[in-house]
């Protein structure tokens, strides 16, 4: 999962299908200050290769990066050799300091398997605020908002490559299977194609809502969010 295949695209295919980090960062920064005006530290989670970082650093004093994949990170390093890029779990990492606001974006969440994890995650993200921090978590769909037997797919260039990504989205109970086909092309290699299956949990809204109140914090949900998913905006005493 999000190994040295994807990594190496997985910005491409995102700025190139017309995500903006840019502009998901500045609106999440606004979002955080709000509620929190003098944030000044922010922790990314389940960062990718640290492109929202990339934008953060510019809206707050200090920012770092948690990641599971070596891979993304390697990537993000190469791209910004300053950013502090910690390799982590988010059930687990401890870095043994807190900061103003912890995101978690673009659906990362959704990689945690049953409601224990859950609540084990959003914990770790709370344990990395002080008094009065803030938590953003933007979900997977929902049980009843995911679309069963979704289909998608973009061709983007990215210099002289260009990358297509196709996928096909199932519902398995509690549990989507998103399948993608990616074919890279490349003038001096060639054609590669390679697949990625992963297993994103369909958590409800009470299930999200409950692990926040379990790790202490009060919690809103925002219908909104850069990709249509919402946004859980929680505040930690
Ligand atoms: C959908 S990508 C989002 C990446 C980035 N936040 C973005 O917006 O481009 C999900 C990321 O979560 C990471 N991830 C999955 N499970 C994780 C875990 N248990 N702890 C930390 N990161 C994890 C993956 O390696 C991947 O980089």
């Amino acid at each position: 999962m999000y190994d040295s295949e994807v990594a190496e695209i997985w910005d491409a295919i995102y700025t190139g299908r017309g995500r903006d980090y840019g502009a998901e960062a500045r609106d999440v920064a606004e979002l955080i200050r709000k509620l929190r005006p003098d944030a000044d530290s922010l922790l990314d989670v389940a960062c990718g290769t640290g492109e929202h970082l990339r934008h953060f650093r510019g809206l707050f004093g200090h920012v770092e990066g948690v990641e599971l994949s070596g891979d993304m990170i390697a990537v993000g390093r190469q791209r910004s050799p300053s950013l502090p890029l910690h390799q982590g779990d988010m059930r687990s990492f401890d870095l043994g300091r807190r900061f103003d606001a912890v995101t978690c974006l673009f659906s990362s969440i959704g990689h945690m398997r049953t409601t224990a994890e859950l609540n084990a995650a959003i914990g770790r993200l709370a344990a990395h605020v002080g008094p009065g921090g803030i938590v953003v978590v933007e979900p997977w769909w929902f049980p009843d908002t995911f679309a069963d037997g979704y289909v998608t797919g973009d061709v983007v260039r990215s210099g002289e490559r260009v990358i297509g990504r196709v996928s096909h989205s199932r519902r398995e109970g509690d549990v989507s299977r998103v399948s993608a086909h990616f074919t890279v092309a490349e003038p001096e290699a060639g054609l590669r194609h390679f697949t990625e299956e992963l297993l994103i949990t369909l958590f409800t809204r009470e299930q999200y809502e409950d692990a926040f109140r379990t790790a202490g914090g009060t919690v809103e949900h925002l219908p909104q969010g850069p990709a249509g998913r919402g946004m859980f905006v929680g505040v930690f005493s």
